[in-house]
């Protein structure tokens, strides 16, 4: 099923993190390799880990800008749109390398709320080196590093934003209504952006969820919302309200993911950042 998911290429997501991610930059320490491993803190409680590889960290950072800041805060300390302070995650504070973060970027917490993210392996694992990353530099008093800068992002041209929209948008979107007073909604222009990048709402309507369609050998078919899929299991969620798990062997059986976000992760890589500016200034009148 992750097979489904294209890579999110990083040229776009390089861009858009120079564009809507500032902090941490000041205390983010990115270990040399061969360097003495970071001390860890006392808020650390993690195992012991080895440096982590600077070119993996600063991909993850980028990817980590685009499609995970929105809900956990350009700080990893949480966000507007309820994910929890990664800095006090178990999952994050005992991962290694990527065993217990991973699983969840794809779509292991489904079920509570944190959606499946659909970054392959290596997307997915960068990200994870990031975090341990960050965990791995916070002082003593568990703050983290550096301090958040703040920078006008509203550089575009809100015309030229509003003809794109036209364009790559207004299928699935209008200003009158689905989208009526975003800029309200979201406030801070930065976290407008992730969102309209990330297309994924925390409070996600039903309609924007996942579902899987799955045919047994027998014939049967199984339908209804995707709670979680791997290469081995598939979890369902039917329409009486309970799951169903089924085995999966390669193909078989036949499992077919729709998911109504794959357009905004499929867009990503297509933007130029003078796309970011303009949609940006433009979704920012939508009062
Ligand atoms: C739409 C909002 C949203 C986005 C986007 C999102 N998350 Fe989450 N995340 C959540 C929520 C809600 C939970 C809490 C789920 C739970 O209770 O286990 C969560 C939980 C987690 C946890 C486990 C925290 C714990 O309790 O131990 C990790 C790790 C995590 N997310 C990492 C990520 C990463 C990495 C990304 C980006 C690749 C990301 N999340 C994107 C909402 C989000
Ligand atoms: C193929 C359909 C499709 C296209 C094209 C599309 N989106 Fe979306 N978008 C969605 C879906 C589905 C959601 C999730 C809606 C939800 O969860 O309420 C969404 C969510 C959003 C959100 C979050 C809304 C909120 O209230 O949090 C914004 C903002 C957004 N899209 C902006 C855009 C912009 C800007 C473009 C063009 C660059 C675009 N979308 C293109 C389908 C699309």
């Amino acid at each position: 099923m992750r097979r489904c998911y294209p890579v999110v290429a990083t040229s776009a997501s390089l861009v858009v993190w120079g564009i809507i991610f500032f902090g941490l930059n000041g205390g983010t320490t990115v270990s040399a390799a061969g360097a003495p491993q970071q001390p860890r803190s006392a808020f650390n409680q993690g195992p012991a880990r080895a440096p982590e590889d600077p070119a993996a960290v600063v991909h993850g950072k980028a990817l980590f800008a685009i499609n995970c800041q929105a809900c956990h805060g350009a700080d990893l300390r949480g966000g507007d749109m309820g994910g929890p302070n990664l800095l006090r995650s178990e999952a994050a504070l005992t991962d290694l390398h990527g065993e217990q973060i991973i699983p969840i970027i794809q779509g292991a917490r489904m079920a509570q709320g944190m959606p499946n993210i659909g970054l392959n392996n290596e997307d997915a694992g960068a990200v994870a080196a990031y975090i341990r990353s960050v965990i791995g530099s916070i002082g003593s008093q568990g703050r983290p590093p550096g301090e958040e800068q703040v920078l006008d992002i509203i550089v575009g041209d809100a015309s030229r934003g509003q003809a794109y929209f036209a364009k790559h948008c207004a299928s699935c979107h209008s200003v009158s209504s689905d989208l009526k007073g975003l800029a309200t909604k979201y406030p801070d222009a930065r976290q407008l952006q992730a969102r309209w990048l990330a297309g994924g709402s925390a409070h996600a309507q039903p309609s924007s969820l996942p579902t899987v369609e799955i045919t047994l050998p027998s014939g049967e078919k199984v339908a209804g919302g995707l709670v979680r899929i791997d290469d081995f299991l598939v979890t369902v969620k039917l329409s009486d309200g309970s799951e169903r798990t089924i085995a999966r062997r390669g193909a078989i059986p036949h499992v077919v993911v729709h998911d109504p976000l794959q357009a905004h992760r499929d867009m990503l890589p297509h933007y130029v950042d003078s796309d970011i500016h303009d949609v940006t200034a433009y979704l920012v009148t939508l009062k």
